[in-house]
């Protein structure tokens, strides 16, 4: 197992679209080694959901697990861990719901995003199973968030106001609300 360095914004490679797997090398044995180092890092770094091309890996890869454990977010609800390969994402509800988004390749920072409330997501998971869910409210958001990695895109693409981002530190001073917040 082994902890990456996690790319930033900038990074060309966060701004690739990310290669399919096929079902084999979903079950090959790089595949189970490199799942294991994704969740080493992101444990190790706080965050609750991280994507292959967040450690140099472009391929459509994402696991989201949101732990009562977690540093960043205190107050959240537990999920099951989700590893998600080559997923395809429908809009559910195109009602747009906000919330400050951060993430773990452009750290420091939050910025309010607006995102459709429900989604479906179809994707194989790591036995290569074909699989459906439907997700809303914040773990819709999150969804979003981190399948946008596999397309190239970060939350700061999707800000309709840009004028919101701002730094953690300063969100503390500013009171903004805390239950608002994702990566
Ligand atoms: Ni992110």
């Amino acid at each position: 197992m082994a902890i990456y360095t996690i790319l930033k914004m900038g990074n060309p490679l966060l701004r690739e679209t990310a290669l399919e797997f096929s079902k084999e090398e979903i079950l090959h044995e790089d595949t189970n080694e490199l799942l294991a180092d994704i969740w080493e890092t992101l444990d190790f770094a706080g965050g609750i959901g991280l994507a292959a091309p967040q450690i140099g890996v472009s391929k459509q890869l994402a696991v989201i697990k949101l732990s009562e454990d977690s540093d960043r977010y205190p107050d959240m609800e537990t999920t099951e861990p989700y590893v998600i390969f080559n997923p395809r994402v429908s809009v559910l509800d195109k009602e747009l719901q906000g919330f400050w988004e951060g993430c773990l390749s452009v750290p420091g920072l939050r910025g309010y995003v607006e995102r459709p409330r429900k989604v479906k997501i179809d994707y194989l998971d790591e036995n290569a199973e074909e699989r459906t869910i439907e997700v809303e409210d914040f773990l819709a958001t999150v969804f979003q968030h981190e399948l946008d990695h596999l397309i190239g895109m970060l939350y700061v693409d999707r800000m309709e106001d840009v004028s919101t981002l701002m730094f953690e530190d300063e969100m503390v001073l500013q009171e903004v609300s805390e239950e608002e917040i994702l990566d």
